[in-house]
């Protein structure tokens, strides 16, 4: 599918009034009614969009993030900045007790890479340089939290707590390690997103169940970070995950090393080397891609989904599993009408409509595309953008899409659509 000209006016125009919508001055909500708040990796890749807009507002939307950094290092995944009752599990429930209230789990740490892309793309450089140098630390605190409070073996890979800290929340791949955890004690609550969205594009009750467990086992340790890898029953290391951290590890010693910040550059540029050299144990040979493993289990898991394909994205060019992963990446594709499915359409679990069980999520595309591109499969990669605007263009700013028909699925005005819509109008013109 593709786009006519006027077709990209419009749906520039439209993404800039959906950010403008969603902008709530210091931060972007990524839609009303289902997420009223800030929410990390959201933030972090809606900058991109913004940065087409308003340079100073997209270092902001990220600036704002890191304001609410712990002390320890620690990067929460939602921020929540004003009251709003149409969202569960809200503040009372994560009992931080910050002063602006946050929940106790993080997100993948997109930010290094995020931010490489606003410095290197401003045009104001003077400001780009200072508002870029003074996050560096803060990022680079984050990741070392990463590695001490999530790697405690230095393994060189950091495990996920919850499922939603892997931004992919119901994916297969958390299936037998949330089976796992008792929901017992749980008690009674409301949910509120499926009075936004169609439960058949939610996730289950009892996943909901499971994940407010967690959030209670958490919460029930105070939040001591240092605590919660040994305590929890859920851990897992997900390729997806690491892909992220390891390629904003590469984009923060990028940055460290233009900005003279020299101890940064090392540290970062030494997690980058041994998360890559640990990734190679998250093969899987019969899957042909790379899985999760499941550190509670001691197993890797048998679930081909999209993060099993991210580590494109991370892999050093030249390496020699990225041939054979882009081809992965090739035959899931043909396997949909629109790339990339969130999961494997050829496994009998996958599910077009819930989610992360199978729905297409054009950030997660941004991130493929990007692996594409950085392995020599230009082409592969402006087909993903061109699908990708062809259907906003079709069927709007959704939150995420069915891979078989392109029906829009979840939320609609969705912000990380639109900035994506924005970063993929540039990327195949760059
Ligand atoms: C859902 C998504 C997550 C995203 C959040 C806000 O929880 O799974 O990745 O950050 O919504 O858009």
């Amino acid at each position: 599918m593709t786009t006519s000209p006027r077709d990209d006016d419009r749906l520039r125009a439209e993404a800039i009034a959906i950010l403008r919508e969603n902008d709530l001055g210091a931060y972007t909500i990524p839609t009303k009614g289902l997420y009223p708040f800030q929410w990390n990796w959201d933030s972090c890749l809606v900058a991109l969009g913004l940065a087409r807009i308003d340079e100073d507002r997209a270092f902001r939307e990220i600036e704002t993030l890191f304001a609410h950094q712990w002390e320890d290092g620690f990067v929460p995944h939602i921020v929540f900045h004003a009251d709003a009752q149409s969202y569960f599990p809200g503040p009372d429930v994560w009992d931080t007790r910050r002063a602006t209230p946050t929940s106790g789990i993080t997100q993948p740490p997109v930010a290094g890479f995020c931010l490489r892309r606003l410095y290197e793309t401003a045009s104001d450089r003077e400001a780009a340089a200072a508002r870029t140098k003074a996050l560096l630390p803060r990022i680079a605190a984050w990741h070392r939290w990463f590695h001490a409070t999530r790697d405690p073996e230095a393994t060189g890979l950091v495990a996920i707590l919850h499922p939603w800290e892997s931004g992919r929340d119901n994916s297969m791949d958390w299936d037998e390690a949330l089976a796992r955890v008792s929901p017992e004690g749980v008690g009674e609550y409301v949910r509120r997103d499926t009075s936004h969205v169609d439960a058949a594009q939610r996730p289950t009750k009892a996943e909901y169940d499971r994940y407010l467990r967690l959030v209670q086992i958490f919460r029930g340790l105070g939040w001591d970070h240092g605590a919660l890898h040994e305590a929890s029953p859920f851990k897992v290391v997900d390729p997806g995950f690491n892909a992220i951290l390891i390629r904003s590890a590469e984009d923060l010693a990028a940055l460290a090393e233009a900005l003279d910040e020299p101890a940064i550059a090392e540290e970062a540029a030494r997690h980058a080397a041994a998360g890559r050299a640990a990734l190679e144990g998250l093969w899987h040979e019969g899957l042909g891609q790379y899985a999760c493993f499941d550190r509670a289990a001691g197993a890797l898991v048998e679930s081909a989904s999209i993060g099993g394909l991210l580590p494109l994205f991370a892999l050093e060019p030249g390496h020699a599993r990225a041939a054979v992963l882009a081809k992965r990446i090739e035959t899931v594709c043909a396997r949909a009408r629109h790339p990339v499915p969130s999961h494997d359409p050829a496994d009998p679990r996958f599910d077009r409509l819930r989610y992360w069980r199978g729905p297409l999520w054009l950030v997660a595309n941004r991130m493929i595309l990007d692996g594409l591109a950085r392995h020599g499969h230009v082409d592969a990669a402006t087909a993903i953008a061109r699908d990708g605007l062809a259907l906003v263009a079709r069927r709007g700013f959704a939150e995420y899409f069915d891979p078989l028909d392109g029906r829009p699925l979840g939320g609609g005005r969705f912000s990380w659509t639109a900035a994506m819509v924005l970063e993929f109008l540039d990327l195949i013109e760059e």
